[in-house]
Parts: structure tokens; sequence; C-alpha cells
């Protein structure tokens, strides 16, 4: 099955922090979660580079805006590869190329549909949200999200018929219970909807760097009619008409932040209903991260970043980010940062879990078998363990997917939880058969018997953590010899259960390994 995956692309005014990063974490666990599941995955990321804001930041820089946004883009580019986020595709709106005659055919579509007009408008816009407010939006007349006074903006603009499609949206919802996920956001938007939209404005003509609007080169197209349209133009289209057979499309999920999940859910398939286009069959609103149960903000000095865990873990920082983020919560639930929980998590589950276990089981065959295991059936009656790790594959099928039927969350936790619940198993297995006291008193056939197991078990384990945790998951599979076999990269679901240990002789590579070193607490 051909799958699209979208997340939301950044305004590029500042770098990525660790909630930017959350959501491209748990995009790419979802999309080599399907890979493994053996679908075509497209997974699609970028930047938002069309704003005031970002037009203040090129000032502020001494850069036009398009060498600035040309600049960040690799900056960008250099964190998500850090940690190991396996996108196919990187998109920039300032392309001239292919995204700015999609927005002008799409505007074409809907301005022949006749769902624009222009009136004087004034209001409350927030620039940081890039979107007007009314009062009763406001808290003490702040913008909730920023905390900032919104400017009171006066201007003539084009806009969107976007109440007409009142009605036809809230079908659209009740009729497809996986098109908001999880369920909250869809209760939220649907309940907002149904308080009665507002046309919106789809033109700025109060800064320059934008697309400029055809119907009248002052104005550009206001920074989401843009940036929206991002996830049509790469999709390889001679003309929107041919949208309706794509088949990426008709499985597209895109991942946006809870605070955009409006955007996503309500602007976005209104105008492609205008349009005439096909709707994206699911949005998914996730959670946020906070900073001990803080908003993160410049203005507040409390911002993580990917950098400030890479620099102080060179070596295993971005696997130990990617499991902690992924552990703590659902994806449509909020999460929690703190130094001291990230290093707790980390001793107890990476240094003392995956990675004291990877490297007692390796010392072991080294020092019993001299680095070689025999071939041996694998059977589920005949070994609980074998039973176990089939088992954690159910729960990730389960948890890392959408149930057509009754589409619900997607819980990365529980099916790490799954994961490490094999792992103590296979902790418990070595303590109560202990190979060394086999080897002591020279049961050779049974040590043999359960160090292949134990390979397997292993083999296993990479290939569940391979979703979360990539970076440790390959350098086990290298250790272990496994790539002799097959490349990491191109393990799909069937090679867990057909295992090359039960069918020929097999020999470990490296003869240590230290994957996750304890960081000590001073
Ligand atoms: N440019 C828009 C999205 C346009 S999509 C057509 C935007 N950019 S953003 O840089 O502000 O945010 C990018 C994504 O990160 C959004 O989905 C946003 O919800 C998400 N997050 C921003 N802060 C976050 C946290 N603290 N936690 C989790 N996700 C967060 O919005």
């Amino acid at each position: 099955m051909k799958i699209f995956l979208t997340t939301a692309i950044d305004y590029v005014n500042s770098l990525p922090h660790i909630g930017t990063a959350y959501e491209k974490i748990g995009a790419d666990v979802i999309a080599r979660f399907r890979r493994l599941c053996g679908d075509e995955v497209l997974f699609q990321m970028g930047n938002d580079e069309h704003s005031a804001n970002v037009q203040k930041a090129a000032e502020a820089a001494g850069l036009p805006p398009k060498k600035y946004c040309d600049e960040m883009r690799p900056k960008f580019e250099a964190i998500w590869k850090k940690l190991h986020i396996s996108y196919d595709r990187f998109i920039q709106t300032s392309d001239q190329n292919k995204h700015y005659p999609t927005v002008y055919e799409f505007f074409d579509r809907v301005n022949k549909a006749g769902d624009i007009y222009q009136k004087d408008y004034e209001g409350w816009y927030c620039e940081s949200c890039e979107a007007f407010y009314t009062e009763k939006d406001l808290e003490n007349g702040l913008c909730k999200n920023h905390q900032k006074k919104p400017a009171w903006i006066k201007e003539k603009n084009y806009f969107f018929k976007l109440k007409k499609y009142e009605k036809a949206l809230l079908n659209h919802i009740e009729a497809n219970p996986g098109f908001i996920l999880p369920a909250k956001r869809k209760n939220e938007v649907a309940s907002f909807i149904k308080q009665g939209l507002e046309d919106f404005s789809i033109s700025r003509s109060t800064f320059t760097w934008g697309i400029p609007v055809p119907l009248d080169k002052t104005h550009v197209f206001y920074v989401w009619f843009d940036a929206l349209i991002n996830y049509l133009s790469w999709l390889g289209l001679k003309s929107l008409d041919d949208l309706k057979d794509n088949e990426y499309w008709k499985n597209v999920m895109h991942i946006v932040g809870k605070d955009i999940t409006r955007f996503h859910c309500i602007i976005w398939p209104a105008m492609l209903m205008s349009a005439g286009l096909p709707l994206p069959k699911t949005v998914f609103g996730h959670g946020f991260v906070y900073l001990r149960g803080e908003k993160m903000s410049k203005s507040l000095g409390n911002v993580v970043t990917p950098l400030d865990i890479l620099e102080k873990y060179p070596d295993f920082g971005a696997d130990a980010l990617r499991y902690y983020l992924m552990r703590g919560s659902s994806f449509g639930d909020d999460g929690d940062f703190t130094w001291d929980g990230f290093i707790e998590r980390y001793n107890a589950d990476l240094a003392n879990g995956i990675g004291n276990l990877a490297s007692r089981i390796l010392g072991m065959v080294w020092r019993y078998q001299g680095g070689s295991v025999s071939p041996r059936p694998f059977e589920e009656s005949q070994e609980d363990l074998i039973f176990k790790a089939n088992e954690v594959w159910e729960y990730l099928k389960i948890d890392l997917s959408i149930d057509e039927k009754d589409p619900t969350d997607i819980r990365p936790h529980r099916a790490l939880e799954a994961i490490w619940r094999f792992i103590s198993a296979i902790d418990q297995y070595i303590d109560r058969r202990a190979p060394w006291q086999l080897a002591k008193d020279k049961k050779v056939d049974d040590l043999s018997q359960i160090l292949t197991l134990l390979v397997e078990c292993v083999r296993r384990l990479s290939i569940f953590c391979g979703i979360f945790v990539p970076d440790a998951s390959k350098k086990i599979w290298r250790a272990y010899g496994f790539d002799k076999w097959k490349n990491f990269s191109d393990i799909r679901a069937p090679d867990q259960f057909d295992s090359p240990l039960s069918k020929m002789p097999h020999k470990l590579t490296e003869l240590k390994l230290n994957l996750f070193p304890r960081i000590q607490v001073i």
C-alpha cells in the first residue's frame, strides 16, 4: 500500500526545539513502522518560509529573505538527519518551480468556484500565530499561544468563503471517524465549527515576502493559504485534476500539533472542497511537549533544543531523545521534558535495559562458543521467548497503526512498554537458565540451544527497536553479524519470523558493544 505521511512545515525564524522535534520523531516512528510492514511510504517534511516574521528575521540577519531561507534549510536538515528522521523529501515554500505554480493553480480553482471576494478588514492579528483573532479568542487581551498582545490591523484583503463550507465540513467529520485523530481533537473541531465559522482573509499587503496574488500584485498570499498547499506541490501532478487518482493522496496522513489542528481540519478541507479536490484521509493532531509543565518559549528562556542534547551526548543523544519523547505518552497527549527525567529514563531503560542486554549476550557467545552459534529451529511451543517476541509484534501493530474500524490514538509508549517487557523476559530467562553454570558443568548442547535462542531474541529486538532507536539497533545488527544476511534498511515484517539462525551456523562480528554508557548523576 502507498502511504503519504506529512509533518507540519516549520517556520524558519528559529531553529527546531524538542517540541518541533517531537512531531518529526513521532512521524518518523510511524514511517519506519509502515516501511517494516512493507508499505511504500512517502514521508515529506519541509520549511514554511513566507511570513512577516521570516521577513523580519532575514532583515535582522542582513540577508534577502530567499537567501536567509536557503541558508536555514541545511541547518534544519542537519538537525533532522542527526535525529535519524527518515524523510524522503524536504520542501521549501519559496520554491518557485514547484510550489508557486501549484498555489496559482489552486487559487484559480477556488476563485473560479466563486469563493474569493475583497473586503475591508480590521482585527487583532498575532504575528507569531499568523492568525486573526476576535476579542473572545484572547485571554486578558493577549494571544493564548504566545501571551503577547496582538496588533490591531486594518487593511483591504481578499477573503475565502469559509462559512459556506460549515455544513459540508461537519458532515464529512461525522461520516469519517478516521478523518480527525485522536477522537478528542475531532470533538474540539466539531464544536468549534458548530459555534459558527467566519470567512478568512487569504492575502496580506503589509509585507512583501510571499507569493504575489495574481488578481492584485500589491498583495501576497496569507501564509496559511500558501503553506497548506505544500502538501500537493511535490506530488508530481501534471494538473490538480490528477489528484483524485494519486495513490499516495488516497492514504495521506497529515501529522500536526494540536495548535494547528484547526487549520488542517477546517480551512484546509474547505479549501480542497472549494477547489473540487479530494480531502486527506487523516489529520493527526499530536500533543505538545512542555518543559516542567510550562510552555517552551524564547521569552521565558526555557527552550531546550535537540542540539543541546546532541552536543552533550554526541554518541547516543539522538536515540536517547527519541526514546524519551516516545516513551512518555500517547502521541495525541501532551508530554513533559525534564533533564532529570531524561537521565533517569536513559539509565534505566537504555543503559541498563537494551544496552546491557545486547552486550551481555554478545559477551557470552564469545566467551563460551568463540562467537559462533549453531542453527536451531524456533517454534512458539518450544520456547516461551519466541512466543513473547511474536506477541510484541502484535502489540506494535495495534499501537502504531490506526484501526480502520475503531480509529483512536497512536501509542508509541505502549509499543515501547511491550518491547521492554520482552527485554525483561530475556533478562529473567538468562538468570533462570544461568548459561555460566551450564558452561561450568559442560552441558554443551543445552548451552548451545540457549545461546542461539538468545541471539535470535537480540535479532528480533533490533528489528523492533529499529523503529524507535535506529542508530543503536543498526549497531547491534552489525555487531551481531546479521548484516551478512540482510541490510538493516531492507528488513520487512516477515523477516522477523523467518530467522536465518534456524537454518545455518552464524558468527558474530564484533567482540564488544557499548551502546549506552551510564550517565553518572552527580
Ligand atoms: N508553519 C506552521 C505549520 C504549517 S503546516 C502547513 C507552524 N510552524 S511551527 O514551526 O510553529 O510549528 C511546527 C510544528 O511543530 C507544528 O505542528 C506545531 O504544532 C509543532 N510544535 C510547536 N511547538 C511544539 C511543542 N512544544 N510540542 C509539540 N509540538 C510543537 O505551525
